[in-house]
């Protein structure tokens, strides 16, 4: 049976999500996720976009053995060079240039004829292909390319040394039945065709990203590439989970199949939800939270009767299964250690003290601590982002018909602030007492407030989505005190935009 070779582009693509950026060690914790996995391709990140980008693909690089590592470029020399120095440590690497090649692309974004852009695709490649082996080209909006153009343009850098070449549906605009031919006319009609893998690379703009890659693999494709949840530019990208399942439960129909670990899914998107702070929809495919739930009482019936009534994936193929009780108060620093281990968290000596202490503040406050909530608590400890301000005290007074009060005290430098501030409501009274004293002009777009477990004493999360001047920021925080985790997001958030100030 086929292989078809899975391409994550969660830390490329999917990074450029509004509001999705991850910190170095969030990337590589992304990556060895990613590898647990088991995809076959890591596309680490676009080195020559920031120094960020370049430090994270070489230490994913260097970290990573078994995927292969690739890093995006443009078809310049000098994306190329950077694209090559961050992933020249990888036991596999390979570079990926891409170029646009439709006529809206050509004309209005790149002012360039067919033949410049021809010839700049075929020297990029050549360029690459004198560092690395392994080479991808992707002639960006291809779907929306002249045929005749794209044929051109496919075999040119096969002979260049391409060895993928992927068909990206950069707008979405593709659907399933003229991608698929696409695809079909390609592998017909470009002759030195079978010296390269075709790849897809779907966008969802509408809703037709899986669908898409799907009928390219239908028509001859080999290669997908696809993100974690679909997070990605827009409406998102194919999902991973959602293309791999596919193809796991419909093997009789498409007749391939992928080399991903499926029981490592819901992992894997529960912790990319958590990083970027993107919350799934409940009725998402796969690893949405109601996706193997059975609501009406024929189903629930027949479930119980014979499970293949209405389910045609087992939630355990999926990863998904009840978050489990795992430590309470008597819990030992080893227990802690070891499960964090399978939950995939490496913390050195003093982040695991310092999430140990927290733990233990929590299991006084809660009797059942979950894995969910060690992820919630532990995600907060492991960010790179210094704590410039710091959460010490808040009181907030809320009564039916008066103005809610907070009063906040925060530290910074050593030194202790206070103040009080009345609002709209409670979190917007802690908002503006904190403004005052950090004297920042946050405008909150979205505040988002779930319960991370079941229960009356289950951590509340809080996810904020911040606008300061003209960058929009999301921060996080968990706590069995919901007023205590809107004033944490808030100065996350804080933390979040004075440290990317001072890094520029
Ligand atoms: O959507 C797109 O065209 C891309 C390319 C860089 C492959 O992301
Ligand atoms: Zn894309």
């Amino acid at each position: 049976m086929d292989k078809v070779i899975i391409f994550d582009t969660t830390l490329r693509d999917g990074e450029q999500a509004p509001g999705a950026s991850l910190d170095l060690r969030q990337k590589i914790q992304v990556a060895h996720q990613l590898e647990r996995l088991n995809v076959d391709v890591i596309e680490a990140g676009f080195p020559i976009s920031s120094d960020l980008d370049f430090k994270a693909v070489k230490t994913i690089a260097s970290e990573i053995k078994k995927p292969i590592i690739c890093a995006l470029a443009r078809a310049k020399k000098e994306d190329i060079d950077a694209a090559y120095k961050s992933t020249r440590r990888a036991k596999r690497k390979r570079i990926h240039v891409f170029l646009a090649t439709s006529k809206i692309h050509m004309q209005y974004k790149l002012k360039k004829a067919q033949d410049e852009i021809l010839k700049l695709a075929v020297d990029a490649v050549k360029y690459a292909k004198r560092k690395v082996a392994d080479i991808e080209f992707s002639p960006e909006d291809a779907s929306r390319t002249d045929l005749e153009f794209l044929i051109q343009v496919v075999e040119a850098v096969i002979d260049a040394g391409a060895t993928t070449v992927n068909i990206p549906d950069t707008v979405g605009y593709a659907t399933p039945e003229d991608y698929g031919k696409v695809i079909k006319f390609l592998l017909d009609n470009v002759p030195n065709i079978n010296k390269a893998v075709i790849s897809t690379h779907c966008h969802d703009d509408l809703g037709m990203a899986t669908a898409n890659s799907l009928a390219a693999v239908v028509n001859g494709a080999r290669q997908i590439e696809c993100t974690i949840n679909g997070i990605g530019e827009r409406a998102g990208s194919a999902p991973l989970e959602e293309v791999v399942m596919a193809i796991k439960t419909r093997r009789d129909f498409y007749k391939v199949k992928t080399s991903v670990k499926t029981r490592e899914l819901y992992k894997s998107s529960r912790l990319i939800s958590h990083l970027m702070g993107i919350k799934m929809q409940p009725n998402k495919a796969i690893i949405g939270d109601n996706a193997f739930s059975h609501e009406s009482g024929i189903h629930q019936d027949g479930v119980i009767k014979e499970r293949s009534t209405y389910e045609i994936m087992k939630p355990e193929d999926v990863g998904f299964k009840e978050s489990k009780l795992v430590l309470g108060r008597h819990s030992g620093r080893h227990a802690f250690k070891v499960r964090l281990q399978q939950l995939g968290f490496d913390l050195d000596k003093t982040e695991l003290q310092d999430a140990f202490e927290k733990f233990m503040q929590l299991a006084n406050k809660k009797k059942e601590v979950y894995d969910e909530d060690l992820r919630s608590i532990i995600e907060g400890e492991i960010t790179q982002t210094p704590q410039i301000w710091q959460l010490l005290n808040i009181k907030v007074v809320s009564e039916t018909d008066k103005a809610p009060m907070a009063n906040v005290k925060i530290k910074s430098k050593g030194k202790i602030y206070e103040a009080q501030a009345t609002g709209d409501g409670p979190v917007d009274a802690c908002y503006k007492a904190i403004d005052q004293i950090v004297k920042s002009k946050g405008k909150l777009i979205s505040y988002a407030l779930e319960s991370v477990t079941r229960g009356k004493d289950a951590l509340g999360e809080v996810v904020i989505k911040v606008r300061f001047k003209n960058r929009e920021i999301v921060a996080k925080s968990s706590s069995t005190d919901i007023f205590e985790a809107s004033a944490k997001a808030y100065i996350n958030a804080i933390n979040k935009v004075l440290f990317s100030g001072k890094k520029k």
